[in-house]
């Protein structure tokens, strides 16, 4: 099923500290934001990229597309303050029916099965996300002392790509920029709509690179994958 897939790359990466845009961080002696295209570059089904990009990173990003044979970006869009706004800009570009994907750029290890997957139960529903049952015991807190502890067996941990018939996450984009709500993903957009989003289970190795621990586990995920 062909789609089109927009990847939020506008971030500053703050909490990695590497004192630039963490995706420009090599992995393996590519850049994690290579890794990422890469998956879309290889998968047929896939009709084209949308990227959001700082205008600082624009001339690198370019030239990393040249160098490594990334050929399906169509648009460079600005990033916004948040990664909202980044995807906004980016949807507007989009403007035509069908499957559209947000994917952080900063999620390097997904798996193409699970892709198919979601693309199956977003083309069925209008919308699906990617996710993992919560390992941890998650318990509220008021201050330093727990209110309450969760109960685990209704929890998921939520990865990107998040998949949506285009005009449901539009619509979605358009009211939440009217009603000057920020949401932490794409599909809590669409469940302020009243929609439903189908859960696809996920794999554990689809990590985001948020702190520099993470690149520890980053490697590890690929050293397995070269065993395999
Ligand atoms: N992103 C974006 N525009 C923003 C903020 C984030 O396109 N204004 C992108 C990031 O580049 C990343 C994805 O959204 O691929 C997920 O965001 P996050 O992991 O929070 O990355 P950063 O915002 O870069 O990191 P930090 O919050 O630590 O600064
Ligand atoms: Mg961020």
């Amino acid at each position: 099923m062909a789609y089109r897939v927009i990847i939020p790359a506008a971030g500053q990466g703050k909490r990695m500290g590497a004192g630039k845009n963490k995706i420009l961080l090599e992995l393996n002696q590519l850049p994690i934001i290579i890794h990422t295209l890469r998956v879309f570059e290889l998968d047929e089904d896939c009709e084209g990229i949308i990227l959001a990009v700082n205008p600082q990173d624009e001339d690198e990003m370019k030239s990393l597309l040249d160098r490594h044979q990334i050929t399906k970006v169509t648009s460079f869009v600005p990033g916004g303050k948040e990664r909202q706004h980044s995807i906004y800009n980016a949807l507007k570009q989009v403007r035509q029916e069908g499957i559209v994907l947000v994917h952080d750029a900063a999620r390097p290890f997904i798996d193409k099965n699970l892709l198919r997957s979601l693309i199956e139960a977003a083309k069925t529903s209008g919308a699906a996300i990617l996710a993992v049952p919560v390992k941890d015991t998650v318990k509220k807190a008021t201050g330093k002392f727990v209110a309450e502890t969760v109960e685990r067996t209704s929890l998921w941990a939520v990865q990107t790509p998040q998949a949506f018939r285009f005009s449901i996450l539009f619509e979605a984009y358009r009211k939440a920029e009217e009603d000057d709500f920020l949401g932490t993903d794409d599909a809590s957009l669409v469940e302020r709509l009243g929609k439903d989003v189908v859960i696809v289970e996920g794999s554990y190795d689809n990590i985001k690179l948020t702190t520099p621990e993470d690149l520890y586990f980053a490697e590890a995920i690929i050293r397995k994958r070269v065993e395999q």
